[in-house]
């Protein structure tokens, strides 16, 4: 897909048919999520890939009233790993690291034609239970994955003049 049509199209989706995931699709995400940049190329964030309907009943249990989770055939479960970055402040790095990854992940899922939703409202703890977590990997996002059941409409953005401050 042309960039600027992906740009166009992708959208948070939070209506899923139940239609399961095939691996390859999975693997197309998480090829794109390899090649993302990182500081130091540190590459300091690890994916959890979450499937099966009783685990993402579970991930979507975690999450504050977010049961359409359920929905989804997959999620991801992107983490920081901090301890991969030998920077000073490695959380800052790392937090860094994995949203950029999570980004590439829900455009390629776009790209594939896969419906996707990052979603930041979770109970740490729990979604570190359903997912039993490795030592050092803390979760950042959940981004579902799924064919979609809805259309969501564009949501309103700001103008760029007013984001963009120029400095000449
Ligand atoms: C850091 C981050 C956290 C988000 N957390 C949630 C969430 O917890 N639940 C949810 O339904 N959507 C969540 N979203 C999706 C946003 O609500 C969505 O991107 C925004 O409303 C714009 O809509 P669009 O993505 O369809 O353009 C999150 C998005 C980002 C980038």
């Amino acid at each position: 897909m042309e960039f600027s049509e992906l740009l166009r199209v992708r959208r948070s989706v939070r209506r899923y048919q139940s239609t399961p995931l095939g691996e390859e699709q999975i693997a197309q995400v998480l090829a794109a999520v390899r090649t993302a940049p990182t500081a130091g190329n540190f590459q300091a964030y690890e994916i959890y890939v979450v499937r099966g309907p009783e685990r993402m009943k579970a991930l979507a249990a975690a999450s504050f009233n977010h049961g359409w989770i359920a929905e989804a055939p997959a999620a991801l479960v992107i983490c920081t790993n901090a301890a991969r970055c030998q920077y000073d402040n490695p959380g800052y790095w790392a937090l860094q690291d994995a949203s950029i990854a999570a980004t590439l992940a829900h455009l390629a899922a776009t790209n594939l034609g896969l419906a996707s939703c990052w979603v930041g409202a979770f109970v740490p703890e729990k979604l570190a239970e359903v997912i039993a977590v490795e030592p050092g990997h803390v979760p950042m996002a959940i981004l579902t994955l799924g064919l979609a059941n809805e259309a969501p409409p564009e949501s309103p953005r700001r103008e760029v003049s007013e984001f963009a401050h120029p400095r000449e």
